[in-house]
């Protein structure tokens, strides 16, 4: 059920969860103040309580309320990325956050999205927590119509059009002993441009495991607790080639300039030059594979392996694991 941003603003302060808009994907949202509605989260996508949710502010500045500290360019990356789909990871001040929110961890995640509804909501409702609109596991919703879908027609969702990026923000992760900000997850923004702010370009970062170490084994473990689950995939069983092979008869999701076998069915993610259009059109595109009741799919991922390639290539392996 589509709704308006002040209704949206008033059944969060009243304690009920919203779907929401952002330029990212759209978010489940509830207020920082409403335990109760923050843990309807979880039940409703069927969430794991140890994967914690993304403080969302109206501003920059207003993270000073509940980080501890902040790390080393923040106020840099802050002046370049904010509003928009950067997510930081700092340490919090104890009470300040519900517990069930930041899932026992001494560190929150924070981002100021740039979508206009969800800035406008954000300055009604105060903070607001948001994990992505779906069902946990399968793909995001990068439009009103998916929320509902997942959540069903009497969901109530602030329609704010189709997401600008169509992919979850990048989430920056400072590491204490390296002295270096790392990627906890790929994301809307290439790590290449960080160069300028960082004046290096941050890497896909884990942690070591204390326990794997002590056995002789190294062990990593995502930065993001929520990395460690399945994610975006679809009902059906997606194969990445670099090469469709011949006489293929099914659906290939591929490139509108590229050519395929005959009598296979395209869906294209645009053009082989762009990766901001592949990204804007995935979710949806593997949300149409269980609309249609496809089982399997060949994906071309004959392209590069950097910049928004490379978050395109993390989701499509994630979603065919
Ligand atoms: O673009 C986005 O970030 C969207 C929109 C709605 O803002 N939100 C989103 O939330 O993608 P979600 O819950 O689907 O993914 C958030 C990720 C999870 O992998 C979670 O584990 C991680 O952020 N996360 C949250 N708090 C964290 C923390 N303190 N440390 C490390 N990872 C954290
Ligand atoms: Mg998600």
């Amino acid at each position: 059920m589509k709704i308006g941003v002040v209704e949206s603003a008033k059944r969060l302060l009243q304690g009920e969860v919203v779907g929401v808009p952002t330029e990212t994907v759209y978010g489940l949202a509830a207020s920082i103040g409403s335990p109760t509605a923050i843990q309807e989260i979880f039940s409703l996508k069927g969430r794991p309580a140890n994967n914690p949710l993304i403080v969302h502010l109206a501003e920059g500045k207003e993270v000073l309320a509940f980080a501890s500290h902040v790390s080393v360019d923040f106020y840099p990356l802050v002046e370049r990325f904010w509003p928009g789909p950067l997510t930081l990871v700092l340490p919090v001040k104890p009470y300040k956050l519900p517990e069930s929110a930041l899932a026992g961890l001494s560190t929150g995640a924070f981002r100021v999205p740039s979508h206009p509804l969800a800035r406008e909501l954000i300055k009604l409702s105060g903070p607001l927590v948001m994990p992505s609109a779906n069902l946990s596991g399968k793909p995001s919703a990068t439009c009103a119509d998916h929320v509902e879908h997942d959540f069903g027609v009497q969901f109530p969702v602030l329609d704010g059009g189709a997401c600008a990026c169509g992919v979850e923000s990048t989430i920056l992760y400072w590491q204490e002993g390296l002295k270096l900000w790392q990627v906890a997850r790929l994301g809307a923004i290439e790590p290449a441009a960080f160069q300028d702010v960082l004046k290096y370009i941050p890497e896909v970062g884990a942690v070591a495991e204390a326990s794997g170490e002590e056995r002789g084994q190294k062990h990593v473990r995502p930065l993001c607790p929520g990395q460690m689950y399945r994610h975006y995939a679809p009902k059906a069983s997606l194969l990445l080639v670099h090469v469709i092979p011949g006489g293929t008869h099914g659906v290939v999701i591929g490139f509108e300039d590229r050519a395929y076998p005959l009598g296979s069915q395209l869906i294209s993610l645009g053009k082989s030059t762009d990766p901001l259009c592949a990204l804007q059109r995935l979710y949806a595109i593997l949300r149409r594979l269980d609309l249609d009741g496809i089982d399997v799919a060949w994906v071309d991922i004959d392209f590069p392996s950097d910049g928004l390639w490379l978050t395109l290539k993390e989701r499509l392996l994630k979603a065919s694991s």
